[in-house]
């Protein structure tokens, strides 16, 4: 457990095991040249030759710890490098956020006990102290995660006292600035726990459960879970249709969280939930079924984000929307051709039961326009593996003909470091989804390519009012490779970049106004 204050002691009068100094490339001190200078007068009067022997010079990964004695007391120094912070604003905030990682993960292999850190000056993020003490906070758990519940010889959680050095005038802005990185660093792991936990343990049932119990914990947030009956009721065979196949029955659950203001806008998160993807009668090989266990990470993340507006009451009321369904061969399964009708009353005609995300998300948007009417829908989802070849494991597939919505998002995901990446959509694209005996095909015509886009298109076609922009997660879900605070499993991939375009749209009531009026 990691248990974060601020502190406006002064650097050195916090009585704590491990001090750590963020430096840059030539021993500059980012944080404090003082704290440092202190070293030299009470401990190692040759710091600098010393670092330098080890071969430590502040360069971007490098990291060093010297450990002291006072009065019978061990004292860690970290000594964490970042380079020279001479590139774009938002590398080097990512390079903040590593070094800071790497150091909190050392501090949890020598199981440090308590630390300070100074924030370090803000000239070469271009962004206030108060927002990079967020970022440091939320990466704080970030770096800490790990998924090891099974794991019979696992070792003691790790408790550590983490004191940020904030002396500055806006203690209200960084106490509210810590709780939001709380909030949400402990919602991102509770998702990425879901996420990673195997599809014989998380099934449309226990992720319901899960989706009541934050409803059940905060007042300002109602659930709704229905089966396969209401489903039936509403006409949603679209996602009946990957439902049925399995023996854990199709849950689809609805989170709201209402804004004290009446005349709020509203927003719609949809998530994918496919709590295992075998790709259902058009069964996938074995080796590409390895991993379907991540296939409901967009419906972990909009549940996770539910519960971090209880928290945080943005002025902005917020649907989130997640059909949660297991996608298995059976006698009950659709098979190939089959033609089913989704919610507002199109028929699709099913090319692959293995695109079952668009199928369960065609009626999750359809129920948030017709039931909420929502400004905007943002939906979630490890869509497709052509997003890996589209953009990579790095960053999110963002598709929207909305600019404003999109340029907002991708601002967000700049600033939080939960990167997107636009693709085009245009009408032409609309068309490889055509099919000759319904609506719609489930699958876009091979000869267009960009099955990424086309998976968009095909969820355009359900959205009637809103604004829309799609997020397909499916090659950052998990496994990202080189981000030392995403480790392996689960990454909690378009989390903080939500919780950024829902929380700072929601403060500038004016900006989410104009971005809904000029719609
Ligand atoms: N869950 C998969 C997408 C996926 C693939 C996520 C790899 C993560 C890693 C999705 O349901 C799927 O199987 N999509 C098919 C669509 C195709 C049949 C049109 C795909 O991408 O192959
Ligand atoms: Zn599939
Ligand atoms: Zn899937």
């Amino acid at each position: 457990m990691l248990s974060i204050k601020l502190t406006d002691k002064k650097f050195w009068d916090n009585n704590v095991e491990a001090y750590v100094f963020l430096m840059k490339e030539n021993l500059d001190s980012a944080s404090d040249l003082d704290s440092i200078s202190k070293i030299e007068t009470d401990f190692y009067p040759h710091l600098k030759q010393i670092l330098k022997r080890h071969k430590f010079n502040g360069q971007k990964g490098q990291s060093y710890v010297l450990t002291a004695e006072k009065n019978g007391k061990l004292l860690q120094f970290f000594f964490v490098g970042l380079g020279k912070l001479d590139q774009a604003w938002d590398r080097n905030l990512e390079i903040l956020r590593r070094a800071w990682a790497s150091a909190v993960q050392r501090m949890k292999h020598l199981s440090i006990e308590s630390a300070i850190v100074a924030l370090p000056e803000t000239e070469p993020f271009k962004v206030s102290s108060v927002e990079l003490l967020k970022q440091l906070v939320i990466n704080s758990y970030m770096a800490d995660y790990e998924f090891i519940q099974f794991k019979s010889n696992k070792k003691d959680d790790w408790n550590c006292q983490l004191f940020f050095d904030v002396i500055d005038e806006d203690f209200t802005g960084f106490t509210q600035a810590l709780e939001y990185g709380k909030s949400l660093g402990s919602a991102i792991n509770t998702a990425r726990h879901w996420i990673d936990l195997p599809g014989n343990i998380i099934h449309p049932g226990t992720l319901s459960e899960e989706a009541q119990k934050i409803a059940n914990e905060h007042k300002n947030i109602s659930c709704t879970i229905f089966g396969h009956e209401r489903a039936q009721e509403l006409g949603m065979g679209s996602f009946l249709s990957v439902a049925r196949g399995s023996e854990h029955e199709g849950k689809f659950v609805i989170l709201e969280y209402k804004a004290a203001d009446n005349n709020a806008p509203t927003i719609a998160l949809c998530g994918k939930g496919v709590t295992f993807d075998t790709g259902g009668i058009s069964l996938k090989p074995s080796a590409s079924m390895d991993g379907m266990k991540y296939d409901m990470a967009g419906a972990a993340s909009v549940i996770v984000l539910m519960k971090f507006f209880a928290q945080l009451k943005p002025n902005v009321n917020i649907i989130g929307i997640t059909p949660l369904v297991e996608n298995m061969p059976s006698g009950r399964a659709s098979r190939q051709d089959d033609i089913v009708v989704a919610m507002n009353g199109k028929s699709i005609e099913i090319k692959s039961t293995d695109a079952e995300g668009r199928l369960i998300l065609a009626d999750a948007i359809c129920y948030a326009e017709k039931f909420h009417t929502p400004d905007i829908i943002i939906d979630i989802a490890t869509l497709t593996g052509a997003c890996a070849y589209a953009v990579g494991h790095l960053h999110m597939a963002l598709i929207s003909r909305d600019e404003d919505l999109k340029n907002a998002l991708l601002a967000s995901g700049k600033l939080t470091g939960d990167k997107m990446w636009p693709l085009p959509i245009d009408d032409d694209f609309v068309l490889a989804n055509n099919s000759d005996v319904a609506d719609l095909s489930n699958t876009g015509a091979r000869s267009y390519g960009a099955g990424t886009i086309t998976a968009a298109c095909f969820l355009e076609a359900f959205v009637s009012k809103a604004r829309w922009a799609h997020l397909d997660i499916a090659s950052t879900a998990s496994d990202a490779p080189g981000i030392n605070y995403l480790g392996k499993g689960a990454t909690g991939a378009s989390i903080r970049a939500l919780a950024d375009f829902v929380i700072s749209h929601g403060k500038q009531d004016s900006l989410i106004k104009n971005l809904v009026n000029n719609g």
